[in-house]
């Protein structure tokens, strides 16, 4: 409600500025564990019904942070404080990138939406893994991974090698990303020929330990993440992700020529919504429930996180709903998660994970 007062005046501010300022602000604000601890506690519900275990750690409700928020790992604890039943951070490469040049962040507020090209900015492997040293979470923390701009895709595997032995031992679970559209030709990699040696390089690395996930493009014909979801199955794949954002535009309510305007990059929020949810339904069909699939990509209600639930999603993630709907977002929507779940007899998340799946 607060948030919905002071977000105009936010949105005032160019959107790249306001989200350091964001993250500075919390930074400061929630400097002192303890607070943070008793803030989390504060705002999480007290409901056994809402904890999730997922990849061996349990998560207190089965709503999360997506990637990309934090891509240094420097905000994890304030973020928690929030109240995400887990937080990822990343997309982290082995080498320190700046990104792509600014503008690179765009809002879409009539479509409650946004455009980014952000381009995979952060501090490198290395960087993170000190940012996140000593730190004691009070949820579980997925690192997301991705390809240095500057490596060629024919020596992927490396790179990916290098962040995975530098952050694995700091990370709950480890996630492959190769559905950004930011990075040219990082999207190539999602082809089977391309995964199966990739993934299979870095499973030994993980062990029984750490489980290890991809994340996967919304823009993918359907027959590509049917074999997508065949070689999660081979490979016995920890979960997958689906989704990230589209290079898509249809069906914008913001003027067609202010969208061309922002130029190249992946469009979150509302509008990917369907197709989320069309992904996750092609999938869970496909899996049966044998890899555990985190539903992202338009989510920003109870309603709509119990509804990829119940589709077969075993957790959801939320990053452009956040924005929109302010800091208590995620605490907000497990409490109204938990009043569904109540209303249809469910006593626990996992009972309601696909009850409305299809048949294969
Ligand atoms: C500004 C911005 C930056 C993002 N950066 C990353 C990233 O670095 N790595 C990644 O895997 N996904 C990234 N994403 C994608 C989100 O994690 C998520 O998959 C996508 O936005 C769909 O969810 P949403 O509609 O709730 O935002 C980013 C999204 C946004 C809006």
């Amino acid at each position: 409600m607060i948030y919905a007062l002071f977000r105009p005046l936010i949105f005032l501010l160019p959107a790249e500025l306001a989200h350091h300022l964001g993250l500075a602000l919390l930074r400061i604000g929630l400097c002192i564990k303890p607070c943070r601890r008793l803030l989390r506690w504060w705002l999480l519900p007290k409901s056994k019904r809402l904890k999730t275990p997922l990849f061996g750690t349990t998560w207190d409700h089965p709503i999360g942070l997506a990637a990309g928020l934090d891509k240094a790992g420097d905000c994890c604890g304030p973020l928690a404080a929030l109240g995400f039943g887990a937080i990822e951070v990343g997309t982290v490469t082995a080498k320190a990138q700046p990104g792509n040049p600014k503008p690179r962040l765009f809002r879409l507020p009539k479509d409650r939406a946004i455009v980014n090209r952000f381009g995979f900015n952060n501090p490198g492997c290395e960087g993170m893994a000190a940012n996140l040293r000593g730190l004691d979470l009070p949820c579980p923390l997925g690192i997301n991974l991705g390809k240095s701009k500057v490596t060629p895709n024919d020596e992927a595997i490396e790179d990916y090698l290098t962040s995975l032995r530098c952050l694995g031992a700091q990370a709950d679970y480890v996630v492959v990303n190769v559905s950004s559209p930011n990075t040219p030709g990082l999207r190539d990699l999602q082809a089977v020929d391309q995964l199966r040696p990739l993934l299979s390089a870095l499973q030994p690395v993980c062990g029984d330990k750490l489980p290890l996930l991809l994340k996967i493009a919304p823009d993918l014909a359907d027959e590509d993440l049917l074999a997508v979801a065949d070689l999660a199955l081979e490979l016995q794949l920890d979960g997958l992700i689906a989704n990230n954002t589209t290079i898509g535009r249809e069906g914008l309510k913001t003027p067609a020529q202010a969208v061309a305007e922002m130029g190249a990059g992946g469009l979150s929020g509302k509008p990917l919504c369907e197709r989320s949810r069309e992904v996750l339904q092609i999938l869970a069909r496909r899996l049966q429930g044998k890899v555990p699939i985190i539903a992202v990509g338009g989510i920003e209600s109870a309603e709509e996180a119990y509804r990829r639930i119940r589709l077969g999603a075993s957790a959801v993630q939320i990053y452009t709903g956040f924005i929109y709907g302010g800091p208590l977002t995620a605490a907000r929507m497990a409490k109204q998660l938990d009043r569904l779940l109540a209303r249809d007899g469910f006593d626990s998340v996992a009972a309601a994970v696909g009850v409305d799946m299809e048949d294969p």
